[in-house]
């Protein structure tokens, strides 16, 4: 115990005192686009059409051309205007919001997260609905379901939520008693197999579900030992864990004896976890490079469930944060 919170402290210092600048950047940023440029591009292109230089610089500046003087800058343009390159404008398919799509309200209604996926056309269609905003009936704030997102500026509501069907997960040796959801819990359930079946040996939970109140003397055991702003990289504040909501679990590897979570990493079981986790609804949600997105330190053994299908897509497209996984801001600190 003593050990671990040795080298959990000179692993704060490191974290405090390095550059997270300095690692890779996000794979994903998300594309902006500037709406007025568009706009201007095909009001140009229209100018271009109309042959003359002079249509473009009415309209950039905000002028419009009327009729006549078009027609006097066609009559006027000379013959090698014609060979001037005419701009493509390409109609672009607006996808539509898929609450509209009756299969999916009817999931989200009987609570089928997975269903609602589908019907959505998949997760890398439901993914890029939510994140372009077209998807008014998923929300993202609700803690039972499996595309919940909670950070430092998403907090629980209430505060102190507390899930129900909690379980303890079959076939897996639990540190301090963890429980998770019941589809987490067969998930890991899942996942530990795999692993042992692949010959990478043992992974057991060291800490699951934390309730409000855990999370308060946890935080605060934290703050004690590294002071707010060195807790506040390693430890949620109560009412903004991931644990709270039975969806993560914190996990070790075992041969033996277990190791710590700081351990996880240089072990046969932290490395399959980085390639095979996804593949049982599982990812590592807060991964080196993402710090400046999701507010945390690099921690290789906090696995988060959001099912396979979403997990699936979060893998294939390389994502490194759940926030920009669904487009949105990142949550480096508590505001306010
Ligand atoms: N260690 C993670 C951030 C938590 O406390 O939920
Ligand atoms: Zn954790």
């Amino acid at each position: 115990m003593v050990r671990e919170s040795a080298r959990r402290a000179a692993r704060a210092e490191r974290l405090l005192t390095a550059d997270d600048a300095e690692g890779p950047p996000p794979r994903h940023v998300r594309p902006r686009f500037a709406r007025g440029g568009v706009a201007l591009l095909i009001a140009v292109g229209g100018a271009l059409l109309l042959g003359s230089t002079a249509a473009v610089t009415a309209l950039v500046s905000g002028g419009t051309p009327d009729v006549a003087a078009q027609a006097q800058l066609l009559s006027d343009a000379p013959p090698s205007v014609s060979a001037l390159p005419v701009p493509v404008v390409k109609q672009m398919q607006v996808a539509a919001d898929i609450c509209g799509v009756p299969a999916v309200m009817r999931a989200l209604e009987a609570h089928d997260d997975a269903g609602a996926i589908t019907a959505a056309g998949g997760a890398e269609s439901f993914r890029s609905a939510v994140a372009e905003g077209r998807a008014r009936c998923v929300d993202l704030g609700d803690p039972t379901r499996v595309w919940t997102v909670v950070n430092k500026a998403r907090p629980y509501s209430p505060v102190d939520y507390r899930p129900t069907g909690l379980v303890m997960p079959d076939g897996v040796r639990s540190i301090e008693g963890g429980a998770l959801r019941s589809d987490a819990a067969s998930a890991l359930t899942a996942m530990v197999t795999a692993a042992r079946e692949a010959g990478v040996g043992e992974i057991a939970l060291e800490s699951g579900f934390r309730s409000y109140s855990t999370q308060q003397g946890s935080y605060g055991r934290h703050v004690d030992q590294r002071g707010q702003d060195g807790a506040d990289l390693v430890s949620a504040r109560p009412g903004h864990s991931e644990h709270q909501s039975g969806l993560a679990g914190d996990v070790v590897a075992c041969a033996g004896g277990c190791g710590t979570l700081d351990d996880l990493a240089a072990t046969a079981q932290g490395a399959w976890i980085v390639d095979h986790a996804w593949e049982h609804g599982w990812i590592v949600r807060y991964v080196a490079g993402a710090t400046g997105v999701t507010g945390y330190s690099p921690e290789p053994w906090h696995l988060r469930y959001i099912g396979p299908e979403l997990s699936r897509a979060y893998h294939d497209g390389g994502w490194t944060s759940l926030e920009e996984f669904f487009g949105l801001e990142p949550a480096p600190a508590y505001v306010g």
